[in-house]
């Protein structure tokens, strides 16, 4: 018979996973204490945005295979294995809060089987499972659990065909029947992803024929440090990439062609080095402070992911000084801020750069009005109280002296420059390098990239 699965924690992890896996047949209980959120689960949507989703719960209800729900006790005692999916956010620290880690895992010990697989998917420091591992054993002395590591490497706003289609599940643990039993459920997901992806409408290109799901089976340990690491790095290449385009605009070099040039190079590759206003979201800014704090707690000085923070940290303001020395002064310069997201594809708006951006923006006593396809509504209470949230991109752009694109949305970047307002503004701010600068500068309109030789 197959095994129940119990998805502790309804978040973009979580969602997503339980939503795929019930698509692939497997009965999976999805626990979030949030009744709101699950109240729209079972109304058959997501409660956040992110490509095909809503389909893949849609039809996972009306195959009876997902079943959300607030309560433990509908979903732990029959589950096999439960798979924890809360939230880590960071403490003023940087270090990361396990509370929810400990929560969920207690709450599922107190009412699960006796032999019971436990799957931490969420990011957590290493060392953790371990930790986790002892309070099993002294407070719930009567419960067998197998502790697993699978830890996550899906996008947001590309989470669906990242799960499917990614380019390796890793699951490290000390018991090889429990990881034996986790690869499994991703055979299974294997089998079913070419209709899962159907069903979804999402575009996977050639990554729909590829082979098999690589499967990495590690120790404990391993499994948990390869995730962070995994991370940090994106976040490390973004930030070089970042620091070389500073180079660039005084040298007057271009980086986008500097990296093409730079990332053929099979043994570094073109990915994660896009020069722009800097990374953000609920992952990379967290994963590295957690990474840097748990080195320190082993006595490691992680300084080169220190300065990949402080280089991050520093982009929003760089950008909006390139422009302050193009425009003279902003005080009181109507400016447009297009994109409010972490990225396009989202409404997520957590740690945003493309914020930043605005609020450095009014910093500068510009005024401001700031507009995003989908994350205004998450952006508004982390905005500047002197930026004014507009609904649509005209308001945003009418009489706008300068127009920043924050967030790389296509349509920002299929805009028709020519018709952008009555003459009015003066250029455009790039911030990730995503629009075709010919496309602006033949409509007589300036245009300002990160890293493009302050073009
Ligand atoms: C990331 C990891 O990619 C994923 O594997 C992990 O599971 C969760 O964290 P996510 O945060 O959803 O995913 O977004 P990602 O697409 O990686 O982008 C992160 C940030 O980096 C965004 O703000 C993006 O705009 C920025 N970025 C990305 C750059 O600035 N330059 C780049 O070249 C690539």
């Amino acid at each position: 018979m197959q095994n129940r699965v119990a998805i502790v924690g309804g978040g973009y992890v979580g969602l997503t996973t339980a939503a795929i896996f019930a698509n692939a047949g497997i009965t999976t209980h999805m626990v979030d204490i949030d009744e709101k959120k699950i109240e729209v689960v079972k109304g058959g949507k997501s409660y956040f945005y992110e490509a095909g989703l809503d389909q893949l719960v849609a039809s996972g209800l009306k195959k009876g295979t997902l079943l959300p729900t607030t309560s433990y006790e509908d979903a732990i005692p029959e589950a096999d294995i439960v798979i924890s999916c809360v939230g880590t956010p960071d403490n003023p620290d940087g270090s990361p809060n396990l509370k929810y880690i400990y929560d969920a895992a207690r709450a599922t010990a107190k009412l699960a089987k006796s032999q019971l697989i436990f799957v931490q998917k969420s990011t957590v420091p290493v060392g953790t499972g371990d930790a986790l591992g002892e309070v099993f054993k002294n407070e719930f002395p009567e419960l067998e659990v197998s502790y697993v590591s699978n830890p996550e490497f899906l996008r947001e706003s590309s989470a669906i065909a990242d799960t499917l289609f990614g380019d390796r599940v890793v699951v490290g643990g000390d018991c090889a029947q429990a990881v034996t039993q986790v690869v499994a459920l991703y055979k299974v997901m294997d089998t079913h992803k070419k209709e899962i992806a159907a069903t979804a409408a999402i575009t996977t290109g050639a990554k729909e024929d590829a082979h098999e799901v690589k499967v990495v089976e590690t120790s404990l340990k391993s499994a948990e440090l390869i995730k962070v690491t995994a991370n940090a790095f994106l976040a490390l290449k973004i930030s070089f990439a970042n620091s070389i385009a500073k180079l660039a605009d005084e040298a007057h070099a271009d980086i986008n062609e500097v990296m093409d040039g730079v990332g053929l190079d099979n043994r570094i590759g073109r990915a994660f080095l896009n020069a722009g206003r800097g990374y953000g979201g609920g992952c990379f800014p967290k994963d590295v402070s957690g990474l840097i704090s748990v080195a320190n707690d082993h006595g490691v000085d992680l300084h080169i992911m220190g300065a990949a923070t402080e280089v991050n940290a520093s982009m929003p303001g760089y950008i909006v000084n390139l422009a302050k020395e193009k425009a003279g002064s902003l005080e009181g310069k109507k400016v447009a801020v297009l994109g409010l997201a972490f990225k396009a594809g989202t409404s997520d708006a957590r740690k945003s750069p493309a914020v930043a951006v605005a609020n450095s923006l009014a910093h500068e006593k510009a005024e401001v009005r700031a507009y995003d396809p989908y994350a205004n509504e998450e952006a508004g209470p982390d905005l500047n109280r002197t930026v004014s949230l507009v609904d649509t991109l005209d308001e945003a752009t009418k009489d706008a002296e300068l127009v920043f694109i924050a967030t790389d949305w296509p349509e920002f970047k299929e805009l028709d420059y020519s018709k952008l307002d009555n003459g009015s503004v003066k250029f455009v701010v790039d911030c990730m390098n995503a629009l075709e600068p010919e496309k602006i500068t033949k409509n007589g309109i300036g245009y300002l990239g990160v890293g493009r030789g302050k073009s």
